[in-house]
């Protein structure tokens, strides 16, 4: 069987919504201390809905493959829907990925939440900082 699906290589070789928004609302980096891979996402925000999502991995391919297949699942969306995006469905919308590359999926969980963080602190909106649980640890 092959270790990876269709739509990991799909996202992987043709990999959407890569790039920078110059002007982001948002911008969300993370890092795994382990593998030494970066993901940073950057959303743009309109009235509270996701207008545009872009992102820039230095990663694996199961890293890229998420933050594409992430950025597409939030675009056009409320922000709340973008921050009960888990990784677990992003992985599944790519069909699955290898149990040793869940934690690629997560970087793309993690980096949306602190990009919408990010938002909510530069335009001084109240938020539940238990929204956004234990991202510190991958910040430093
Ligand atoms: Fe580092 Fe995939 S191996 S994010």
């Amino acid at each position: 069987m092959a270790l990876y699906s269709e739509k990991v290589m799909d996202y992987f070789m043709n990999p959407r919504n890569v790039g920078v928004i110059e002007d982001a609302d948002g911008v969300g980096e993370v890092g795994n201390a382990k593998c030494g891979d970066i993901m940073k996402i950057y959303l743009k925000i309109k009235d509270d809905i996701i207008d545009d999502a872009k992102f820039e991995t230095f990663g694996c391919g199961s890293a890229i493959a998420s933050s594409s297949m992430a950025t597409e699942m939030i675009k056009g969306k409320p922000l709340a829907h973008a921050l009960q995006l888990t990784n677990k469905a992003v992985a599944e919308a790519l069909e699955g990925l290898p149990a040793h590359k869940m934690h690629c999926s997560v970087l793309a969980e993690e980096a949306i939440k602190i990009a919408v963080k990010d938002y909510y602190d530069k335009n001084r909106i109240a938020y539940d900082p238990n929204q956004f649980p234990d991202l510190d640890h991958e910040e430093h």
